[in-house]
């Protein structure tokens, strides 16, 4: 369990050993140290991703599923897949340019098929910006999504609550967004044939908003509307910084979906972001508290099956 506890920071599955010339290497090395492959600086590194239409391409000659809405499930989300009738389901690691990611609690595959009448394209787990990855790795799925046809994508995440009236298992629909990451997936040499100056002034759509909160009446769960904050993590916040948050107008944070949602908008993805409440955020739990892992994911696991059919009852309202 311990392992898992400290996942990516022990999983040796993305470890390669590379020969570095002994020159480079200080401390009489005999030359073989071994890196991430993501962590080596080197300025050619956009070569090593390929362009999106490649992973595109590969996707489309081996499945026939043209999708039109794609669901990124967070923590708490993946129950989501079990409704889905999938045709075909790729491994991350099969997929060049997805990164494979390695946090408990996330398994990573993109699944096409159909919903009911939809036909979809499901990223199960994601690749986080603490884990070392660019935020161009992170947001590469994204781009093929958009690649293989999709139009409208609802991003899901597990967040801490800032905004006092929000409990552990709440739902929060994405009115806005303030990236706290210090970076931003669009620095850099410019995507041809994309604006660089993605507007974000209506990032989640509003239609889709509503059709979210409908949702979560239809199915009974306490749903708020409200700002999330993305951090890069991998430590939680102090309660000094959540208090900061909450007077910068934040009412949720976490550690993913912004550099999704940036990246969607510069493709023309129609938007939706749905968070679970999994925790209170630091300083805001009472005299004893602490945030972890195992909360997030605990109250995940426990509001899986109600947040899978919130998302249900939004897909049937985007497949009337
Ligand atoms: N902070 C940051 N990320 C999170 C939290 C939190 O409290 N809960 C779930 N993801």
């Amino acid at each position: 369990h311990a392992s898992q506890t400290l996942g990516h920071f022990v999983d040796m599955s993305t470890i390669h050993l590379l020969t570095i010339p002994v020159n480079c290497v200080e401390g009489g090395s005999r030359g073989r140290l071994p890196l991430r492959h993501h962590a080596i600086h080197d300025p050619m590194r956009k070569t090593q991703i390929p362009v999106p239409a490649a992973t595109v391409q590969l996707i489309q000659s081996r499945c026939p599923v043209i999708p039109r809405v794609g669901l990124v499930l967070g923590s708490g989300f993946g129950g989501l897949i079990r409704e889905v009738d999938v045709v075909r389901r790729f491994a991350y690691r099969e997929l060049p340019g997805f990164p494979v990611g390695s946090v408990a609690g996330h398994t990573h595959s993109l699944s096409l098929g159909h919903w009911r009448g939809l036909e979809v394209a499901v990223l199960e787990g994601r690749s986080h910006y603490y884990e070392g990855f660019e935020l161009d790795e992170v947001t590469y799925p994204v781009r093929v999504l958009a690649g293989l046809g999709v139009q409208t994508l609802l991003v899901t995440n597990a967040a801490g609550g800032i905004d006092p009236k929000f409990r552990p298992g709440d739902f929060m629909v994405l009115s806005d967004h303030i990236n706290a990451l210090g970076a931003n997936p669009l620095r850099g040499p410019s995507t041809a044939g994309l604006s660089r100056f993605v507007d974000l002034t209506e990032a989640y759509d509003r239609r889709l908003q509503q059709h979210l909160r409908a949702a979560a009446r239809q199915v009974g769960a306490r749903c708020h509307s409200g700002v999330y904050l993305a951090v890069s993590g991998p430590s939680y916040e102090t309660p000094a910084e959540i208090r900061a948050f909450r007077r910068l107008g934040a009412d949720a944070v976490g550690m993913s979906t912004v550099p999704e949602v940036i990246v969607a908008r510069q493709c023309g993805l129609r938007v939706a972001g749905l968070s679970c409440i999994t925790n209170a955020a630091a300083g805001l739990g009472g005299a004893n508290q602490t945030v972890s892992h195992e909360e997030v994911l605990e109250t995940g696991r426990q509001r899986e099956t109600i947040a899978t059919r919130l998302v249900a009852a939004f897909l049937d309202r985007l497949a009337r």
